[in-house]
């Protein structure tokens, strides 16, 4: 038939796409058990996040499914551990209010530290090499955010927003120990200043979601994750959602 092989790649692509069982964010999957994507406790948790995130994405809420049911699985294991709760890079709380509906976050004596400007990436902070795709993510998807986050948060009486840049806000927060962290900045240089600052913090055994790790176009931020992960003797593990997790084993 004299097809090109691209065309035969591309064919093929589309019919493993049809035939998945699950398609969204860029994963594909056949075959697998998809059951956790569907639990009751963590759908409900997924749909309120959703609803709530309709007002900071006026174009669609993105289907994250499997990356919130990553950060559930990773905030449900700092449940045995000592500490507090963060994310650095909130925006509206998509990841963040699924974790917090589907803990009952309300009802557990531990505080959910949420960082962020609430208004962008600080441009003029982002290295040259990431500057332009800092400065097309602001024009394109942030916007003053903090009233929309203040509400989305306000079932959560120990939720507490940090609005400023990081890492600096940081040293406006009381923090001791953390048992779950969550990373997502869109760039490097403050989630690596961030990390310094909170690691010595996190509990043995508590997990922390890099959200950017393994996308395309984020390489500086994988870059700079493994360079750090090889600081502390760590792996970091490669999730297809291209989420990164980072243990730490000790204290
Ligand atoms: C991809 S969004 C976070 C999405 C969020 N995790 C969620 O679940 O919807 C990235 C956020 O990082 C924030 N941000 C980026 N650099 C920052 C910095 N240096 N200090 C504070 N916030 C920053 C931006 O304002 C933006 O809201």
């Amino acid at each position: 038939m004299g097809l090109g092989i691209r065309t035969w790649l591309e064919r093929r692509g589309i019919l493993l796409l049809r035939k998945s069982d699950y398609h969204a964010d860029g994963v594909a999957v056949r075959g697998k058990n998809l059951s956790a994507l569907s639990e009751s406790a963590f759908d409900h948790a997924y749909h309120e996040s959703i609803r709530l995130n309709r007002a900071g994405w006026p174009n669609g809420v993105p289907d994250v499914r499997w990356r919130a049911h990553v950060c559930c699985w990773a905030a449900r294991n700092a449940l045995l551990l000592e500490g507090d709760f963060v994310e650095c890079g909130v925006n509206t709380g998509l990841l963040s209010l699924t974790v917090g509906h589907f803990l009952n976050f309300a009802t557990l004596n531990r505080t959910f530290w949420l960082f962020d400007t609430f208004e962008g990436i600080p441009v003029e902070r982002v290295s040259a090499e990431e500057r332009a795709h800092a400065a097309e993510l602001n024009a394109v998807s942030y916007f003053d955010c903090y009233d929309v986050a203040r509400s989305n948060f306000a079932p959560f009486p120990n939720a507490r927003l940090v609005r400023g840049v990081l890492p600096d806000s940081l040293a406006t927060a009381q923090i001791e120990r953390i048992a779950y962290l969550s990373i997502d900045l869109n760039n490097a240089a403050p989630e690596i200043a961030s990390i310094e600052r909170l690691w010595p913090k996190l509990s043995p055994g508590a997990i922390v979601v890099l959200d950017d790790y393994a996308f395309t176009d984020y390489e500086t931020q994988h870059r700079a994750w493994n360079d750090f992960a090889a600081s502390k003797n760590r792996m970091i593990l490669t999730v297809p959602t291209g989420q990164g997790i980072l243990i730490k084993a000790d204290s």
